[in-house]
Order: structure tokens, then sequence, then C-alpha cells
């Protein structure tokens, strides 16, 4: 698997157990973005010369790959993004912006990455709207005033799932919709829409092998229409005129001005990359992994995990040991890993620290990187004289 990734060939002693943060590109998603700038560089939607029309379609076509891989009913209902951040403050000003009233709920959970909980605290601001959040032992209760419901499908810092079904039941139960913030799953779990019941799904190219720069906003049609568009230019208008402008119809009506193109060709690649290799092997891969991991993190007595399930994320922290240290020692020796609050600040006020070392695993890991890791991390506790 390893040689599927050419960043690898360069860095052949580099340990890299930061995939959380960011994966490591597949060849098919660099080759993709190469070939489209060498072979057919033209603006989508408005050339009339073939080169033009090639590049248009091949973007357009990216749509279908990614309705395929969600199970969605229609590839209109896929609109491109930056990225989950994007995607999410989109869903936050342009749908929860346009329905919340005061006294309307949002509920979240407590381990939101912050780009699932900031661009509800601003919509709050100006609808009077409120937020309530969910802790980790909690049970998932909405209520009348719940209208909106956003999670994390994967915690970013556990390796932690939400229970998606009884979410969905929950938010039917009332009447509330659900986002889903599916940064973390999009490269470790399946995501089948119609049968998880979700109403938006949210995700980045660069957590699933693809290039930066673009991800997916997916919402179910009827929501899509009731959504304001937050960036105006470019391919979402119809018409303008000197005092007001009409939308295109959606997805478009989202995308404003200059697509990322080649971005976008590149996770299409990296999609397909992923369905080829199929997730039931993904799961094995991640479930064979986090089981050594955790026996051999065993035989260190002053490392403290969170959480109780992994799903390809483990943080934790040394006794005595500020995580910064522990990550910038392992850093010197070329093994990457993250250090810190992963931006869920309020998940670590709840447990009480300030930080914690993320290891967390892509599909070219193997158990050789963990054991890399644990040399170093006996050599950060001896270190520190322990
Ligand atoms: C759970 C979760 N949500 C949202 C994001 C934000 O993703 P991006 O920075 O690609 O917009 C991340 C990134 O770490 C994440 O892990």
């Amino acid at each position: 698997m390893i040689s599927r990734f050419p960043f690898f060939k360069e860095n052949s002693n580099v340990v890299y157990l930061d995939s959380a943060a960011t994966t490591q590109r597949v060849d098919v998603a660099l080759g993709a973005e190469m070939d489209f700038y060498t072979k057919m560089n033209a603006n989508v939607h408005r050339g009339l010369y073939p080169m033009a029309e090639e590049a248009t379609e091949k973007y357009e076509a990216v749509r279908e790959i990614v309705r395929v891989f969600l199970n969605a009913p229609s590839s209109d209902e896929v609109v491109f993004t930056r990225g989950t951040t994007e995607s999410l403050n989109l869903v936050a000003q342009g749908y929860g912006g346009m329905i919340l009233q005061e006294g309307d709920e949002i509920l979240l959970t407590i381990m939101e990455h912050h780009s699932n909980l900031v661009p509800w605290q601003m919509v709050v601001k100006q609808t009077g709207a409120k937020l309530r959040f969910v802790d980790l032992d909690e049970e998932f209760k909405c209520n009348d005033q719940t209208k909106i419901v956003a999670v994390t499908g994967l915690s970013n810092t556990l390796g932690q799932r939400v229970d998606l079904k009884k979410v969905v039941a929950e938010a039917r139960r009332v009447g509330a919709i659900v986002v889903l913030d599916a940064a973390q799953m999009a490269a470790h779990l399946p995501i089948d829409v119609q049968k998880l019941g979700v109403d938006f799904v949210a995700f980045s190219s660069h957590k699933m092998y693809g290039p930066t720069g673009a991800g997916v906003l997916w919402g179910r049609r009827e929501l899509l229409e009731k959504t304001e568009p937050i960036m105006g230019g470019g391919d979402m208008i119809r018409e303008v005129y000197l005092d007001h402008s009409t939308w295109n119809d959606v997805p478009y009506k989202f995308e404003s001005g200059t697509p990322n193109i080649a971005q976008v060709l590149g996770m299409g690649a990296a999609i397909e990359f992923l369905r080829e290799v199929g997730f039931d092997k993904i799961q094995a891969h991640d479930e064979k992994l986090m089981k050594y991991l955790k026996e051999r993190l065993s035989e260190l007595d002053f490392v403290k995990i969170f959480g109780d399930e992994h799903v390809g994320i483990l943080s934790f922290i040394m006794d005595d040991i500020h995580n910064h240290d522990v990550a910038a020692i392992l850093g010197e020796k070329g093994i990457c890993v993250r250090a810190g609050h992963h931006c869920t600040m309020p998940l670590m006020q709840k447990m009480g620290i300030p930080g914690t070392t993320r290891v967390s695993f892509g599909i070219y890991n193997t158990e050789k990187d963990v054991d890399d890791l644990m040399t170093f991390l006996k050599e950060v506790a001896n270190k520190f004289a322990r």
C-alpha cells in the first residue's frame, strides 16, 4: 500500500502517525491534478472550446463519484467546497441562519471540533438560538426546541464514534435535522446517507488521501433549496441586475468564483481509490493496528489513554511530561504525531487537561511504525529520568 503514496519515496525515514490532521496523497490523486494542469487546464462552466468542455465534464463527473461514495439519491445534492470547515459554515449560516429563531436549540456533543462549534456560536449570536451540549457518557436527548443536531461521526481527538442511528432517531422524534461532520469518518468508516438518515454531511479531501482545498457538503435537496448562499459571485448567479441578483440552481448557487478544479479532480480520484480498497479492508487494518498499539502502550505504566473506543485515532498523556515535549522529541526522530488540544478545547477543559499526544493511522501505516514509535517513546521517558 505504501508504494501508492509518493510522499514515502521522498521521505523513507518518516514514520507518519498524523493522518487525522492530514493524510498523505495517493498517486492517482496527484496524477489527476497533474493531468488537469498539463492536459486540459481551462476554467469550468464557461469555455465553449473542447478542452474547457472536457475540464467541465471531468469536474462534474466527481459529483457522481461522491454520490456513489455516499449512496446519495442525486449528484445534484453534492456541493463542492474547500473542505469540512467551509461546508459546516455554509450549513450553519445558510441553513441555520435562515430557519433558527430565538429560543431554538442546536444540540452538539462536547467533543466537537471547533469547526463544528464556532460556526454555530456565530449563528447563535445572529438568531438568538442557543447551544446545548451532550457530555461523553450522557444519553442523547432532544426536546421541542431542538431544531438542529450537529455531531461528529468520529472524534478527531478520542477516536470515539457517535451512535448515529440513535442520534438520528432521537432528532426525528422532535423533527430536528442532523448535520454530520464526517471529516474523520470519511477515510475510516462507510457513510451511507440513506441508511444513516442524516440530512447534511461535510468532509474534506485532504483527510482521505486527496488534495487540500477541496471538500464536500452533501445535503437533502429540499434542505439545500432552503439554504441561502453565503458567498456571492461567479457561477452562483442566474441573473444580475444593478440592484439585485437571482441564484443559480442547487448545487451551483453555493459555488461562487472559480472553483479549485484540480483539487476536486484529485479528490474524485482519491475517493475512487478508497472505494477500490473498500471499507472492510480499511476497518480491519485500523482494528489490527490499534490493537497492536494498545498492546505495546500497555508496556508503559506511565501512559494514560483517553476514551474507550479508538477508530484509527488514540490520544494519551505521559505522567509529568508535557505533550509538546513528547511530540517534539519524537519529531526529532522522524516520528510525526500531533500534540495539543486538537481543535477540541472544550473537550480538553472537560477532561481537565491542556492537551494530549495523538497517534492517528492511515492505510499506509504498519506495525513497524508502532514499533518505531514505542522505541522512541521509551527514550522520551528515559530522557525525563523515569
Ligand atoms: C472532526 C473534524 N471536523 C472538522 C475538521 C476541519 O476540517 P478542515 O480543516 O479540513 O476544514 C477536522 C479537521 O481536523 C476534524 O477532525
